[in-house]
């Protein structure tokens, strides 16, 4: 079958297309990528002169290219990665994260009814859900927890998953939708918590930490999510919603300090700055509809897959280091300047 990864320059679109290519090399793969700032062709260097994988570069809400895209490649099966993805950009500018993460799913959708996809599956957040306190350890967001968000990005993904729920009961589109927990692993943007605080520490540079470093996420090694939504969209139930999550949560703090400590970098490079705006406490997902629908548990262990990803950062500076000139360090400087307490 042909399935269209849309988002696929990015981390978590070029994991799930490398699991794909190798554990169903017999699948055709589309990626339709804008190559944003967050999106990288070097990341699919390995992959681009393979048979059976097509690069295209174009953007998810234009509808005359996803149409024509649509009729040329007639795909089975459609993976929605692409989306606007880092909060701290959501509060500095919201129309982009509009633009690409509801317009553009909506005319993927559009695309995917007049071509009749067999399933449209849309990659969604826990931050939908927005934030659990800090207090109530024995709290978990379910599938039926209401949205309720808190940045423009998980409002922007939360109006999607309506529109794909929507798109399933108005025009009976067979839609799945997955909610993840923070994920980390190769090829993750440096503006990211976990990939930030390697390379930073790397380069001895301050590790700004926002507030007091107590907010809590659930984190997840990127293949774990990718062999997840493998799963749903060969057995997944259309028109439903799953909560993917390794039940691991960790404060910010404990990360970066376990970061420095496996680089052997001392703790003062720790540098407390100004909170981010509306930060959501705590993330923490109950995965049960996962395992018992689909069998599905995490494969890696947090101290193993922290492990295997500051050595892929290091053995990768060449995939980094480019990344880190222009565009990003104007944006790191804009971003954090103005973060540094007095
Ligand atoms: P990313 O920012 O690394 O990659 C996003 C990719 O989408 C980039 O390659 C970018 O070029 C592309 N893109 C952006 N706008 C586009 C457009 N208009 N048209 C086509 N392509 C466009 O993001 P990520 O971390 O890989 O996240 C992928 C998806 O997973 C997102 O939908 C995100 O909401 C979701 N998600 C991420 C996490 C996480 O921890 N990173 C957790 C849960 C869910
Ligand atoms: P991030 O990687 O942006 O993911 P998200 O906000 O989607 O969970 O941030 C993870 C956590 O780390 C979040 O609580 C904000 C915090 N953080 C810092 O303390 N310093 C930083 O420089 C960044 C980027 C994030």
């Amino acid at each position: 079958m042909t399935i269209l990864v849309t988002g696929g320059a990015g981390f978590i679109g070029s994991n799930f297309i490398f699991h794909m290519m190798e554990a169903h090399p017999e699948d055709r793969i589309v990626c339709l990528d804008a190559l944003t700032y967050a999106g990288n062709l070097s990341t699919l260097e390995s992959v681009l002169d393979a048979g059976g994988f097509r690069f295209v570069k174009g953007d998810i809400a234009d509808r005359d290219l996803v149409y024509s895209l649509f009729e040329e490649e007639r795909p089975d099966v459609v993976v929605n990665f692409a989306a606007e993805s880092h909060v701290d950009r959501s509060i500095e500018d919201p129309e982009i994260f509009l633009r690409t993460n509801i317009i553009g799913t909506s005319v993927l959708m559009d695309a995917s009814r007049r071509c009749g996809v067999k399933r449209f599956h849309q990659v969604s957040t826990d931050e939908v859900y927005g934030d659990l306190p800090l207090d109530r350890p024995d709290l978990f967001f379910t599938e039926d927890t209401p949205l309720h968000t808190s940045s423009p990005y998980s409002s922007s993904k939360a109006g999607a998953d309506l529109l794909v729920l929507a798109y399933h009961r108005t025009y009976g589109l067979p839609v799945t939708i997955s909610r993840c927990s923070n994920n980390y692993g190769p090829y993750q943007f440096p503006e990211k918590l976990i990939p930030l605080m390697i390379i930073n520490a790397l380069s001895d540079r301050p590790l700004p930490v926002y507030g007091r470093g107590e907010n809590v996420r659930d984190w997840l090694y990127v293949e774990d999510h990718c062999k997840a939504i493998d799963l749903i969209i060969h057995k997944g139930r259309v028109g439903q919603v799953y909560n993917i999550g390794g039940h691991n949560e960790m404060r910010n703090i404990d990360i970066v300090r376990l970061v420095l400590e496996e680089l052997g970098k001392p703790e003062s490079l720790i540098t407390y700055v100004a909170d981010r705006k509306g930060h959501d406490l705590r993330y923490a997902i109950d995965p049960a509809k996962m395992h018992s629908e689909l069998g599905w548990l995490p494969e890696t262990m947090f101290r193993d897959g922290i492990v295997k990803t500051i050595r892929w950062y290091l053995e990768n500076e060449s995939w980094w280091r480019p990344i880190i000139s222009g565009e990003y360090m104007n944006y790191y400087d804009r971003m954090y300047s103005g973060k540094v307490k007095a």
